[in-house]
């Protein structure tokens, strides 16, 4: 099957593409980004992905992805997924212009033949504005929700059922045939559901998040340790799956498709809105906790991890990312280290093995595997909690 991929050098489009590609189709990736595409071209992903840069290069090889700047060159394409970027705007309001733009340019340089899968994140009600703006030029518009994680896209995209949502619910017939070349199950819907299941899945963890964090809070009043309870509590007992370890949770979608879901509607949740308050006031008590400590002197303080979650070079929606800015503008002697990252010119960068020698107090913010072996002079405060250790001795990360 030939098959384009709009947006195809990003964090979900790269994975589609080159899976894709590897199972024998003709995949062609289409990005504005001509640095990603570069870099590619050249066998190597924008971003880290476990596997990715393998795959890619055996790709390359095999001649099954192409790569491409102008949507133009979608007409010989069966299937068409369409995967920009729908960050929320400035105001956090949600924004699917990005969608609706590619959906425009690519109009008059489609088959009729064709199928326009749209895999983006979007709110309830754009997969029908799309269909709309390509009426009678394609043969079908369907809905299909990414819904891997990062740092295992590769493995999810080979196994996960899809959902695919259709004006009618019921799925066109190329589309079935890709997902059974990769021996994956489908699920058919219509339109508005597949794009409610995406949101709800988001919000679902987001508010999991939000309820782990209040708990390490409530247990930090009872000089209680959640963490340590929690695999206690999880210990053999199957009906506490789903609760959560605490810290830090955010990254380019979570909360993002929380926002997008509550905005999409005239209900008014107010649990929905307490969770996004409950993540947002995580960072100010972290904060507030650190400034108190420090005080107004030349303490240093070092904070471990800025990317979104552990393993991970994403720094897209990092709450990490965000309290590191916080403390810098508010502390005299603020380092971070992050070996996931390269250093940013707004920050003092440490190696992990100057940590002991430099930290008056450590602030950790992402569970990085390479902070385990770190010694830690002095207190540590934790973003998973407990919020404050006050240990003399060395303790690991
Ligand atoms: N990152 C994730 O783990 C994840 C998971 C599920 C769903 N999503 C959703 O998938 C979508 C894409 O997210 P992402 O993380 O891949 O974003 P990304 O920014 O990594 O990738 C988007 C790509 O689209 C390209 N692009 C933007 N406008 C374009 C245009 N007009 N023509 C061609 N290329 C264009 C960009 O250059 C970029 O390479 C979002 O809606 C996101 O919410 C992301």
């Amino acid at each position: 099957m030939r098959i384009a991929v709009i947006g195809g050098a990003g964090h979900v489009g790269l994975p589609l593409a080159v899976v894709l590609a590897d199972a024998g189709h003709d995949v062609t990736a289409i990005d504005s980004n001509e640095d990603r595409l570069l870099t590619i071209a050249g066998g190597e992903s924008p971003f880290y992905e476990p596997g990715l840069n393998e795959l890619l290069q055996s790709v390359l090889l095999r001649q099954r992805l192409v790569l491409h700047e102008q949507v133009s060159v979608v007409q010989d394409c069966d299937l068409i997924f369409i995967v920009v970027g729908t960050d929320l705007k400035g105001d956090e309001m949600p924004q699917n212009e990005s969608v609706f733009e590619v959906a425009r340019s690519v109009r008059k340089h489609l088959s009729p033949s064709s199928v326009v899968v749209l895999r983006s994140t979007v709110t309830p009600g754009t997969t029908a504005h799309v269909a709309e703006l390509l009426d009678g030029v394609v043969a079908d518009v369907a809905f299909c929700p990414e819904r891997i994680l990062e740092g295992h896209a590769l493995e999810e995209l080979r196994a996960m059922p899809q959902l695919v949502g259709t004006r009618t619910g019921e799925v066109p017939k190329c589309i079935d045939d890709l997902f059974s070349s990769l021996q994956i199950e489908v699920l058919a819907m219509t339109w508005k559901e597949a794009e409610l299941g995406k949101l709800f899945l988001n919000t679902w963890r987001y508010t999991q998040f939000a309820i782990a964090n209040e708990f390490a809070n409530i247990c930090e009043s009872h000089d209680v340790s959640f963490s340590k309870l929690r695999t206690s509590l999880l210990y053999r007992y199957s009906r506490g799956t789903g609760l959560m370890a605490p810290g830090f949770a955010g990254g380019p979608c979570l909360r993002k498709d929380t926002i997008q879901l509550l905005k999409s509607t005239s209900f008014q949740s107010e649990l929905l809105q307490a969770v996004l308050q409950s993540h947002d006031s995580l960072t100010s008590r972290i904060v507030d906790l650190v400034c108190r400590e420090v005080g107004d002197s030349d303490k240093k303080v070092v904070q471990l991890g800025l990317t979104f979650k552990p393993g991970s070079d994403d720094l897209r929606g990092s709450v990490a990312l965000e309290l590191a800015h916080q403390l810098n503008r508010r502390l005299k002697n603020f380092f971070v280290v992050d070996p996931h990252v390269l250093p940013l010119p707004e920050f003092n960068f440490l190696s992990e093995n100057e940590v002991a020698d430099t930290a008056d107090l450590v602030v950790v913010a992402t569970r990085h595997p390479e902070f385990l072996g770190v010694s830690v002079r002095g207190p540590v405060i934790d973003a998973a909690g407990p919020r404050l250790l006050n240990e003399s001795a060395s303790s690991d990360a």
